[in-house]
């Protein structure tokens, strides 16, 4: 650099031009700072070298320094912008975003057909007023079993058809496990409420079992409750969910929490009653277990048994979507299969 003449500083300067038009990426174009402009680069060389011109030519040099100095700053600026710019196109191509192709339409999801019928069951109990009582999945002993009238040596206690926790921790097999749960609210206050929710039963998983399923219990204690209100309750239900025709049937059965206890049936909802392979030509079709609450089952609530009376009743979900859109294997529920799923987006 020293030995470079005076005159050489127009070449520099076109030079050092030419090579900053080939810097076209931040890397480059710092280098090319650091070599011209940077505070120990050639620029600042030239303008050490004024002082030591003769005097007559030191301001016309300096001038000419000037001017170079300049004519780089500004041509620096100018490409580090466009390679800015350049920088940003390139990271855009990187992300594989072209934001020059057509949007994609956004693909709409759906309820499964169990959580459409919970919510569908939910309405027609609020109309009838109704509240939603949610109660606990992993249950103790004593509210899924023992207050709800069931001895220690029944058989709905017995391993193969309950997921033990713990000795005094079980998965509710039932939705009546939260029926005392709800009454010990309540008591002695009238209770009108439905309790929706998974159940758990330790079984072999086949087309009509699965080891976990979903259920609406509904109870209700009062001082003038009988058993036509229970009939009353269902048939109106059965109507609004199946239609204005919808007829029911009870029959006597048995469950320890209820006295007396029915099993209630609609008319099939395929064949209307004349008979068909649904409803292995009966006609009929079992839809939930209900009953008169147990004066047991009202005393472990905290109710007086002399002054009140329940009814109480629970269906089964899937069952039900079963029966509405004749799908033969529940297994179909929880395997979460898009084709299956998809047939009840609405
Ligand atoms: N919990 C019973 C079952 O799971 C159904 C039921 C509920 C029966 C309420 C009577 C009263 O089968």
């Amino acid at each position: 650099m020293q030995e470079q003449p005076e005159n050489d500083l127009e070449t520099y300067q076109d030079e050092a031009l030419a090579t900053l038009a080939l810097a076209t990426d931040e890397k480059g174009i710092e280098a090319w700072y650091r070599k011209h402009l940077a505070p120990s680069g050639t620029m600042n060389q030239w303008r050490k070298r004024i002082g030591a011109q003769p005097a007559e030519q030191r301001k016309a040099f300096g001038a000419r320094v000037n001017t170079a100095a300049t004519a780089l700053a500004t041509a620096f600026e100018t490409q580090k912008r466009a390679v800015a710019a350049l920088e940003l196109e390139r990271s855009i191509a990187r992300q594989s975003v072209d934001v020059t192709l057509p949007g994609r339409s956004l693909t709409s999801g759906g309820y499964h057909p169990v959580t459409t019928i919970i919510r569908e069951v939910e309405r027609v109990f609020h109309e009838m007023g109704f509240l939603t009582f949610e109660s606990p999945h992993a249950e103790l002993d004593e509210f899924n079993f023992e207050l709800l009238n069931m001895p220690a040596d029944h058989p709905a206690r017995d391993m193969q058809d309950t997921f033990y926790l713990s000795d005094r921790t079980v998965l509710r097999t039932h939705t009546s496990a939260g029926q005392v749960r709800a009454m010990r609210i309540y008591a002695p206050h009238p209770v009108r409420v439905i309790l929706p929710g998974l159940c758990y039963r330790h079984e072999n998983i086949t087309l009509r079992s699965e080891i976990q399923f979903h259920q609406i219990e509904g109870l209700l204690v009062g001082k003038s409750v009988r058993l036509s209100d229970l009939k009353g309750v269902l048939l109106s239900f059965a109507r609004k969910m199946f239609g204005r025709e919808q007829r029911i049937r009870m029959r006597g059965s048995y469950f320890p929490f209820t006295e007396p206890s029915v099993e209630v049936d609609i008319r099939c909802t395929l064949c209307g009653g004349a008979g068909c392979r649904v409803c292995k030509h009966s006609g009929w079709l079992e839809l939930l277990g209900a009953g008169l609450v147990h004066p047991v089952v009202l005393a472990n609530g905290g109710y007086d048994p002399r002054e009140v009376r329940g009814i109480a009743f629970g269906m089964g979900i899937e069952r039900m979507v079963m029966l509405l859109h004749g799908i033969d294997d529940i297994r179909h529920f929880f395997q979460n299969d898009l084709r299956f799923l998809r047939q009840f987006r609405s």
